[in-house]
Protein backbone atom coordinates (compact mmCIF):
# COMPACT_ATOMS: atom_id res chain seq x y z
CA UNK A 1 0.00 0.00 0.00
CA UNK A 2 2.89 2.20 0.72
CA UNK A 3 3.35 3.08 -3.26
CA UNK A 4 -0.17 4.44 -3.47
CA UNK A 5 -0.63 8.68 -3.28
CA UNK A 6 -3.82 9.99 -1.92
CA UNK A 7 -4.61 12.67 -4.25
CA UNK A 8 -7.69 14.87 -4.57
CA UNK A 9 -9.23 16.78 -7.29
CA UNK A 10 -11.18 19.91 -7.19
CA UNK A 11 -13.75 21.62 -7.34
CA UNK A 12 -15.20 17.73 -7.94
CA UNK A 13 -13.82 17.16 -4.69
CA UNK A 14 -13.04 13.65 -5.92
CA UNK A 15 -10.18 11.60 -3.88
CA UNK A 16 -8.43 8.87 -5.26
CA UNK A 17 -5.56 6.50 -4.32
CA UNK A 18 -3.40 6.21 -7.48
CA UNK A 19 0.10 3.92 -7.89
CA UNK A 20 3.06 6.15 -7.26
CA UNK A 21 4.10 6.83 -10.91
CA UNK A 22 0.94 7.72 -12.44
CA UNK A 23 0.33 10.71 -14.28
CA UNK A 24 -2.22 13.88 -13.24
CA UNK A 25 -4.06 12.33 -15.92
CA UNK A 26 -4.25 8.75 -14.77
CA UNK A 27 -4.94 9.73 -11.26
CA UNK A 28 -7.70 11.76 -12.89
CA UNK A 29 -9.21 8.85 -14.76
CA UNK A 30 -8.99 7.22 -11.19
CA UNK A 31 -10.88 9.18 -9.54
CA UNK A 32 -13.49 9.73 -11.96
CA UNK A 33 -12.45 13.04 -13.06
CA UNK A 34 -11.76 14.01 -17.20
CA UNK A 35 -8.80 15.68 -17.87
CA UNK A 36 -8.92 16.35 -21.48
CA UNK A 37 -5.17 16.52 -23.53
CA UNK A 38 -3.86 17.34 -26.87
CA UNK A 39 -0.10 16.81 -27.11
CA UNK A 40 0.23 14.42 -23.97
CA UNK A 41 4.18 15.89 -24.11
CA UNK A 42 3.62 18.52 -21.86
CA UNK A 43 4.00 20.87 -24.89
CA UNK A 44 0.57 22.34 -26.12
CA UNK A 45 -0.79 23.61 -22.75
CA UNK A 46 -4.40 21.79 -23.00
CA UNK A 47 -4.19 20.48 -19.42
CA UNK A 48 -2.86 22.64 -16.88
CA UNK A 49 -3.99 22.42 -13.34
CA UNK A 50 -3.28 24.39 -10.18
CA UNK A 51 -1.38 22.64 -7.33
CA UNK A 52 -3.57 23.59 -4.35
CA UNK A 53 -1.51 21.82 -2.44
CA UNK A 54 1.13 19.07 -2.15
CA UNK A 55 3.06 20.20 -4.83
CA UNK A 56 6.70 18.22 -3.61
CA UNK A 57 4.82 15.03 -4.07
CA UNK A 58 5.03 15.49 -7.55
CA UNK A 59 7.86 14.56 -10.41
CA UNK A 60 9.89 17.41 -10.76
CA UNK A 61 8.65 19.54 -13.87
CA UNK A 62 11.04 19.21 -17.37
CA UNK A 63 12.08 21.99 -18.98
CA UNK A 64 9.95 21.82 -21.70
CA UNK A 65 7.16 21.35 -18.96
CA UNK A 66 8.12 24.47 -17.09
CA UNK A 67 8.58 26.45 -20.53
CA UNK A 68 4.95 25.82 -21.74
CA UNK A 69 4.20 27.14 -18.19
CA UNK A 70 5.55 30.42 -18.37
CA UNK A 71 4.72 30.57 -21.91
CA UNK A 72 1.00 30.21 -21.06
CA UNK A 73 1.10 32.77 -18.16
CA UNK A 74 1.17 30.76 -14.80
CA UNK A 75 2.91 30.46 -12.00
CA UNK A 76 4.98 27.82 -10.54
CA UNK A 77 1.99 26.45 -8.69
CA UNK A 78 1.04 24.79 -12.05
CA UNK A 79 1.68 21.88 -13.47
CA UNK A 80 0.87 19.89 -16.90
CA UNK A 81 -1.46 16.96 -16.36
CA UNK A 82 0.06 14.99 -18.83
CA UNK A 83 3.46 15.74 -17.47
CA UNK A 84 3.69 16.02 -13.41
CA UNK A 85 3.64 12.43 -11.90
CA UNK A 86 2.60 10.94 -8.55
CA UNK A 87 5.42 10.60 -5.97
CA UNK A 88 3.95 10.76 -2.75
CA UNK A 89 0.62 12.30 -1.22
CA UNK A 90 -1.58 13.98 0.29
CA UNK A 91 -1.87 15.89 -3.57
CA UNK A 92 -4.80 18.10 -4.04
CA UNK A 93 -5.56 19.58 -7.29
CA UNK A 94 -7.50 22.26 -9.29
CA UNK A 95 -8.94 21.38 -12.25
CA UNK A 96 -10.56 23.84 -15.54
CA UNK A 97 -8.16 26.54 -14.34
CA UNK A 98 -8.13 27.94 -17.74
S1 LIG B 1 -1.46 17.38 -23.34
FE1 LIG B 1 -0.20 18.86 -24.29
S2 LIG B 1 0.77 19.78 -22.61
FE2 LIG B 1 -0.30 18.15 -21.68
Amino acid sequence: MSDLVEITFLPEGRTAWVRAGATLVQAGEAAGVEIVMGCTRGMCGTDPVRVASGVDGLSAPEPHETGTIERMGLGPDHRLACSAKLVRGPIVVETGVL
